[in-house]
Protein backbone atom coordinates (compact mmCIF):
# COMPACT_ATOMS: atom_id res chain seq x y z
CA UNK A 1 0.00 0.00 0.00
CA UNK A 2 1.44 3.47 -1.12
CA UNK A 3 2.31 5.93 1.91
CA UNK A 4 2.59 9.60 1.92
CA UNK A 5 6.50 9.20 1.85
CA UNK A 6 6.21 7.15 -1.29
CA UNK A 7 4.22 10.37 -3.11
CA UNK A 8 6.99 12.82 -1.81
CA UNK A 9 9.53 10.91 -3.49
CA UNK A 10 7.64 11.51 -6.60
CA UNK A 11 6.70 15.07 -6.34
CA UNK A 12 9.03 16.53 -3.61
CA UNK A 13 9.35 18.14 -0.56
CA UNK A 14 9.45 21.55 -1.06
CA UNK A 15 7.41 23.45 1.40
CA UNK A 16 5.85 26.47 0.62
CA UNK A 17 5.39 28.80 3.67
CA UNK A 18 5.46 32.52 5.60
CA UNK A 19 5.63 33.78 8.70
CA UNK A 20 2.07 34.71 10.44
CA UNK A 21 2.92 38.21 10.82
CA UNK A 22 2.38 38.58 7.29
CA UNK A 23 -0.22 39.93 5.97
CA UNK A 24 -3.05 37.99 4.21
CA UNK A 25 -2.67 40.23 0.68
CA UNK A 26 1.76 38.98 1.16
CA UNK A 27 0.17 35.22 1.68
CA UNK A 28 -1.77 35.41 -1.55
CA UNK A 29 0.78 36.98 -3.59
CA UNK A 30 2.84 33.91 -2.72
CA UNK A 31 0.25 31.45 -3.23
CA UNK A 32 -0.72 33.22 -6.69
CA UNK A 33 2.88 32.89 -7.77
CA UNK A 34 3.46 29.71 -6.70
CA UNK A 35 0.30 28.29 -8.35
CA UNK A 36 -0.97 26.83 -4.83
CA UNK A 37 -4.01 26.80 -2.76
CA UNK A 38 -2.29 26.98 0.82
CA UNK A 39 0.59 28.08 2.94
CA UNK A 40 1.93 26.13 5.68
CA UNK A 41 2.60 28.76 8.06
CA UNK A 42 6.23 28.64 10.51
CA UNK A 43 7.24 30.75 13.61
CA UNK A 44 10.83 30.35 14.81
CA UNK A 45 11.09 26.92 12.64
CA UNK A 46 8.50 25.59 14.26
CA UNK A 47 5.07 25.17 12.18
CA UNK A 48 1.89 26.63 13.73
CA UNK A 49 -0.68 26.08 11.03
CA UNK A 50 -1.96 26.39 7.70
CA UNK A 51 -3.59 29.50 5.60
CA UNK A 52 -6.12 28.34 2.72
CA UNK A 53 -7.85 30.08 0.44
CA UNK A 54 -10.86 28.87 2.35
CA UNK A 55 -9.43 30.78 5.46
CA UNK A 56 -9.14 33.44 3.27
CA UNK A 57 -12.60 33.66 1.45
CA UNK A 58 -14.75 32.65 5.33
CA UNK A 59 -12.59 34.10 7.63
CA UNK A 60 -11.36 37.50 5.64
CA UNK A 61 -13.70 38.72 2.31
CA UNK A 62 -16.78 37.30 4.22
CA UNK A 63 -15.99 38.96 7.75
CA UNK A 64 -15.32 42.42 5.88
CA UNK A 65 -11.44 41.90 6.67
CA UNK A 66 -9.70 44.17 4.33
CA UNK A 67 -6.26 41.21 3.17
CA UNK A 68 -3.87 44.28 3.35
CA UNK A 69 -4.68 45.14 6.95
CA UNK A 70 -5.13 41.21 8.45
CA UNK A 71 -2.50 39.24 9.07
CA UNK A 72 -1.70 35.30 8.27
CA UNK A 73 -2.12 34.80 11.83
CA UNK A 74 -5.95 36.32 12.71
CA UNK A 75 -7.41 33.60 10.15
CA UNK A 76 -5.02 30.64 9.61
CA UNK A 77 -6.47 27.68 11.08
CA UNK A 78 -3.94 26.35 13.90
CA UNK A 79 -4.87 22.83 14.37
CA UNK A 80 -4.68 21.76 11.11
CA UNK A 81 -5.07 17.46 10.13
CA UNK A 82 -1.57 16.05 9.82
CA UNK A 83 -0.31 13.17 8.24
CA UNK A 84 3.17 11.51 8.90
CA UNK A 85 5.27 9.84 6.36
CA UNK A 86 4.06 6.10 7.02
CA UNK A 87 0.65 7.46 6.23
CA UNK A 88 -1.52 5.33 3.40
CA UNK A 89 -2.64 7.15 0.84
CA UNK A 90 -5.92 5.89 0.93
CA UNK A 91 -5.67 7.13 4.81
CA UNK A 92 -5.34 10.90 3.58
CA UNK A 93 -8.09 10.77 1.27
CA UNK A 94 -10.45 9.77 3.96
CA UNK A 95 -9.07 12.41 6.52
CA UNK A 96 -9.33 14.99 3.42
CA UNK A 97 -12.96 14.00 3.09
CA UNK A 98 -13.95 13.57 6.58
CA UNK A 99 -11.96 16.95 7.91
CA UNK A 100 -12.98 18.49 4.81
CA UNK A 101 -9.03 20.35 3.52
CA UNK A 102 -7.55 20.10 0.64
CA UNK A 103 -3.77 20.02 1.82
CA UNK A 104 -2.34 17.91 4.64
CA UNK A 105 1.04 18.76 5.91
CA UNK A 106 3.32 15.75 6.36
CA UNK A 107 5.18 15.99 9.94
CA UNK A 108 8.42 13.72 10.53
CA UNK A 109 8.73 13.52 14.20
CA UNK A 110 7.39 16.56 14.74
CA UNK A 111 9.68 18.40 11.56
CA UNK A 112 7.51 19.15 8.42
CA UNK A 113 8.97 17.11 5.68
CA UNK A 114 6.44 18.00 2.78
CA UNK A 115 2.93 19.07 1.74
CA UNK A 116 -0.02 16.58 0.06
CA UNK A 117 -2.77 18.36 -1.73
CA UNK A 118 -6.08 16.64 -3.06
CA UNK A 119 -5.19 16.89 -6.43
CA UNK A 120 -1.76 14.77 -5.29
CA UNK A 121 -3.63 12.25 -3.71
CA UNK A 122 -6.42 11.54 -6.18
CA UNK A 123 -3.72 11.66 -9.11
CA UNK A 124 -1.73 8.98 -6.93
CA UNK A 125 -5.02 6.61 -6.77
CA UNK A 126 -5.59 6.83 -10.42
CA UNK A 127 -2.27 6.46 -11.23
CA UNK A 128 -1.97 2.91 -8.79
CA UNK A 129 -5.59 1.33 -10.24
CA UNK A 130 -4.38 1.98 -13.62
CA UNK A 131 -1.21 -0.19 -12.64
CA UNK A 132 -3.69 -2.89 -11.12
CA UNK A 133 -6.04 -3.13 -14.23
CA UNK A 134 -2.58 -3.02 -16.39
CA UNK A 135 -1.56 -6.03 -14.34
CA UNK A 136 -4.73 -7.74 -13.86
CA UNK A 137 -5.34 -7.41 -18.11
CA UNK A 138 -1.83 -8.71 -18.85
CA UNK A 139 -2.23 -11.91 -16.58
CA UNK A 140 -6.09 -12.57 -18.06
CA UNK A 141 -4.33 -12.69 -21.89
CA UNK A 142 -1.39 -14.33 -20.52
CA UNK A 143 1.63 -11.88 -21.51
N1 LIG B 1 -6.72 22.14 -3.61
C1 LIG B 1 -7.39 23.28 -3.64
O1 LIG B 1 -7.56 23.98 -2.65
C2 LIG B 1 -8.03 23.72 -4.96
C3 LIG B 1 -9.12 24.59 -4.97
C4 LIG B 1 -9.67 24.96 -6.20
C5 LIG B 1 -9.08 24.51 -7.37
N2 LIG B 1 -8.01 23.70 -7.33
C6 LIG B 1 -7.38 23.27 -8.57
O2 LIG B 1 -7.24 21.87 -8.61
C7 LIG B 1 -5.98 21.52 -9.18
C8 LIG B 1 -5.20 20.65 -8.23
O3 LIG B 1 -5.00 21.35 -7.03
P1 LIG B 1 -4.34 20.64 -5.82
O4 LIG B 1 -5.35 19.89 -5.07
O5 LIG B 1 -3.12 19.85 -6.28
O6 LIG B 1 -3.85 21.85 -4.90
P2 LIG B 1 -2.75 22.96 -5.14
O7 LIG B 1 -3.04 23.72 -6.39
O8 LIG B 1 -2.67 23.73 -3.85
O9 LIG B 1 -1.37 22.15 -5.26
C9 LIG B 1 -0.63 22.07 -6.47
C10 LIG B 1 0.70 21.36 -6.14
O10 LIG B 1 1.46 22.18 -5.25
C11 LIG B 1 1.73 21.48 -4.04
N3 LIG B 1 1.56 22.40 -2.91
C12 LIG B 1 0.43 23.04 -2.54
N4 LIG B 1 0.67 23.82 -1.47
C13 LIG B 1 1.96 23.64 -1.15
C14 LIG B 1 2.81 24.18 -0.13
N5 LIG B 1 2.38 25.08 0.76
N6 LIG B 1 4.10 23.79 -0.09
C15 LIG B 1 4.57 22.88 -1.01
N7 LIG B 1 3.83 22.35 -1.99
C16 LIG B 1 2.54 22.72 -2.07
C17 LIG B 1 0.74 20.33 -3.97
O11 LIG B 1 1.27 19.28 -3.20
C18 LIG B 1 0.53 20.01 -5.44
O12 LIG B 1 1.54 19.13 -5.87
C19 LIG B 1 -5.26 22.80 -9.51
O13 LIG B 1 -5.47 23.07 -10.88
C20 LIG B 1 -5.96 23.81 -8.66
O14 LIG B 1 -5.92 25.10 -9.26
C21 LIG B 1 -7.47 23.30 -6.15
Amino acid sequence: MLTAIDLLNRKGRDVHSISPDATVFDALAVMAEKNIGALMVGEEGRFVGVFSERDYARKCVLCGKFSRETTVREIMSTSPVTITPETEIRACMSLMTQHQVRHLPVLDSGKLAGVLSIGDVVKCIIEDQDDSIGFLNRYIVGR
